[in-house]
């Protein structure tokens, strides 16, 4: 072998021996550096005589040519190689089934929760919102309870202390102050559903300090109590899962409505289980009523010209009867047999075409 194709040997078995781009680059500059190899036998062609020129030039030449492009070819295979490496290493597979298996469940209240916003979205009704500490102005005076109105002791309140202007903050002792504070921000017409934590001083197998309720509202100028019937029958079809539900209506009394009816469902507790739709008893379902002209005006609302109705319940009472748990205060305990047992799905979100509860 020529010395040029001994020297050629080595820079290419050097060239592809190089692992990554730093050593490709010393190879490089090895050969076709200043002071490279190569370089350096293209320089000493300067001193030869034409004769011995012409004799060494093209191969040289060529030396270098393909060193050229041996070094180039290594770089783009090894930045593909490092491409490659990447893509693999941070690969997603979308279609892996979730790993573990989920362990959490949801609460039964939770769940009720979503199943009521779902019929009641489904119905036109947006969610609002309001706190757990609440003016007591809005949960009661505006509501047209004033300070010395007996429907407050219904309510046996927690009262927050004092504020530095007089003022008393409460844990709210229902959902009907969202009312207040929808009416407060926005002109009719409106048409809202409030579920929520509520609050009173009280406790027993069918009573918890605290608890849920949902509050619904609607306000405009012609919406009547068969409007309210029939929202609160679709409603009663649609969470508890049946064609036809029977409702009664009691004459009743809240301050915050005029005339207010309490509904009861018709249902069947003779086999143990209990059946909606059927059977002689009755089950007690909300509240409700035409929204008192007093709470439209005290809410900045002109009772001349609008009216509606709103109408609120219990949830956990719902989740009770629906998922068949006999005590409110187990709904509390966090004991996790009790949740494994009555959790639902952590995956399995309540809509009315999937779904409510499966
Ligand atoms: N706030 C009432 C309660 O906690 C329930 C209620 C009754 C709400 C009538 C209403 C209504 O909106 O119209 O017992």
């Amino acid at each position: 072998m020529t010395d040029i194709a001994i020297l050629e040997r080595q820079i290419l078995d050097a060239v592809t021996a190089a692992g990554d781009e730093a050593a490709l680059d010393a190879v490089r500059v090895s050969a076709l550096g200043k002071k490279g190899t190569v370089s350096e036998l293209l320089k000493s062609l300067g001193a030869m005589t034409p004769d011995e020129r012409k004799a060494n030039g093209p191969a040289f030449n060529s030396l270098r040519d393909r060193v050229v492009a041996a070094v180039a070819a290594r770089k783009t295979a090894l930045e593909d190689a490092a491409l490659d490496a990447r893509l693999v290493s941070e690969k997603v597979d979308v279609t892996l089934p979730v790993r573990p298996e989920p362990q959490g469940s949801i609460h039964p209240v939770s769940q009720v929760l979503e199943e009521v916003i779902a019929i009641f979205a489904d119905l036109g009704f947006s969610v609002a919102e309001g706190p757990d500490v609440e003016y007591d102005d809005y949960n009661f005076t505006r509501l047209n309870i004033p300070p010395d109105h007996p429907a407050r002791q219904m309510h046996d309140t927690f009262y927050v202390a004092k504020q530095a202007d007089g003022s008393r903050h409460v844990l709210r002792t229902h959902t009907s102050p969202v009312q207040v504070r929808t009416m407060l921000k926005q002109k009719p017409p409106i048409r809202i559903i409030s579920p929520g934590r509520t609050y009173r001083v009280d406790s027993d197998a069918t009573h918890s300090p605290m608890f849920h309720q949902f509050e619904g509202l609607v306000i405009d100028e012609v919406t009547h109590l068969g409007h309210l019937k029939w929202t609160l029958e679709e409603f009663c079809k649609a969470f508890f899962e049946v064609d036809a539900v029977e409702m009664r209506a009691r004459p009743s009394f809240f301050p915050f409505t005029e005339p207010s009816v309490e509904w009861d469902l018709r249902c069947d507790r003779s086999g143990g289980q209990i059946k909606f739709g059927t059977g002689h008893d009755w089950l007690e379902l909300a509240g409700s009523g035409m929204v008192n002209p007093r709470v439209l005006e005290n809410c900045g609302i002109d009772p001349a010209r609008y009216q509606g109705y709103a109408f609120g319940g219990g949830i956990d009472r719902l989740a009770m009867l629906k998922y068949g748990i006999p005590d409110i205060r187990s709904f509390f305990e966090s004991d996790l047999r009790w949740l494994r047992h009555y959790g639902f799905a952590a995956l399995d979100i309540p809509t009315l075409d999937g779904g409510l509860s499966r």
